[in-house]
């Protein structure tokens, strides 16, 4: 009897735990409740899923297995060039909106044939938690959450997204959001951004536990590495970034501002295994980014800076004497980053960290080479 009542709520501590959101968000979205209480539901086919992430229904969807969208929307044929190449390992550009034809005029161009689910991610509207289970998987497709507020996407992988092929698609898309929380959630194998904020404002983004794989059969530099990670332009974004692996990439991760005032605030990430011409970040004008307690592992370019290419704002906290400058803003002093086979981060621009003045703020762990192992072992669909 004892026996079977401890059974039974083991089975019940379980279901709990599967039924809903694990833990809350940290930093920019905190308070955001998805789904809330919503009865949860369990989509088993790719109809059903997209069905309960698009209506207007507050939801709590869970997922377990793979969703595969690959053929379900059929193929395209187009025109497409190859501006780096016509080697195996490069990735092919499909002349989206003549941008071929606009950009890379002098490139050879081809025909391809490609896979119409990847290009356009999964509609998600408001009041939404989609989690997954045991390694739950979307493949062929990304989400897209635009105009929407108050989602929680945790514990999903996407990947395949017609990795071959820029403008193939993205995995997730934010576009005029707020109150966006992506957690534990595996990026690999796509066409163009793994996380795209773009050009109207995506207020209380955090985005947090991700792995973004950047380990690719094809990509814009030949050599395996993904070059388009994460893109953050949109106006007036607000980034929290944190606990994040990101990996193998050899640009853009992440390309931030150039057309808005986005603000991010990276903290306690893993940079790890970058080509040796590659580089994280890229900062644009109008960009403010407050990097912290982060470890940089065999990425030797931090921050493109060729050809005028970082013009906006940092505050890297280059060493110990600068982690006070926080204290008024962030409510806390900043902690500094570390680096091994690395180049360095030098930004010392304080005066916008007044914008962190009343934000809810993600706490900083003093970067330890540890967190090579810890935040990796977190990262991703691995709840
Ligand atoms: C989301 O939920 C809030 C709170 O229940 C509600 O006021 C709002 O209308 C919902 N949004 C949409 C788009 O359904």
């Amino acid at each position: 009897m004892k026996n079977n009542l401890i059974v039974v709520l083991a089975g019940l501590a379980r279901l709990t735990v599967a039924a809903g959101v694990t833990g809350s968000a940290t930093g920019f979205a905190s308070g955001v409740t998805g789904g809330g209480d919503a009865t949860p539901v369990y989509p088993t086919t790719t109809d059903e899923l997209v069905s309960y992430l698009g209506d207007d229904e507050a939801r709590v969807i869970i997922i377990e297995g793979t969703f595969d969208f690959t053929g379900s929307e059929g193929t395209a044929t187009g025109s497409a060039c190859a501006p780096w190449g016509t080697a195996a390992a490069c990735q092919l550009a499909i002349n989206q909106d003549d941008w071929c034809t606009n950009y890379e005029p002098d490139a050879p161009t081809t025909t391809v044939t490609y896979d119409v689910a990847g290009v356009l991610g999964i509609t998600v509207g408001s009041n939404k938690s989609l989690v997954g289970t045991g390694g739950a998987t979307i493949k062929g497709k990304g989400i897209r959450m635009v105009g929407v507020t108050n989602v929680i996407i945790q514990n999903v992988a996407f990947t395949e997204i017609n990795p071959k092929y820029v403008w193939g698609g993205d995995a997730i898309t934010l576009d005029g959001t707020d109150m966006i929380w992506i957690d534990h959630v595996t990026t690999s194998e796509i066409g163009r951004q793994h996380i795209v904020l773009g050009t109207e404002a995506s207020g209380s983004v955090t985005i947090s536990n991700c792995f973004f794989d950047g380990a690719s059969t094809y990509s814009a530099t030949c050599d395996g590495y993904h070059y388009w990670g994460m893109y953050f332009t949109g106006a007036n974004d607000l980034i929290t970034f944190t606990n994040n692996y990101i990996y193998h990439f050899s640009g853009r991760s992440p390309k931030v501002g150039g057309t808005g005032n986005t603000l991010l605030h990276a903290v306690n990430n893993y940079w790890y295994d970058y080509s040796s011409t590659g580089h994280a970040f890229e900062i644009g004008s109008t960009a403010s980014v407050v990097v912290e307690g982060s470890v940089f592992q065999n990425v030797p370019i931090e921050v493109d800076t060729e050809s005028g290419m970082f013009n906006g704002q940092m505050f890297s906290v280059p060493s110990t004497g600068y982690a006070s400058e926080c204290a008024e803003s962030l409510g806390r002093d900043c902690e500094v980053n570390i680096f091994g086979s690395s180049g360095t981060l030098s930004y010392t621009t304080t005066n916008f960290l007044t914008n962190f003045a009343g934000k809810n703020v993600a706490a900083a762990a003093a970067a330890a080479s540890t967190m090579e192992t810890t935040i990796p072992a977190n990262a991703g669909n691995v709840l």
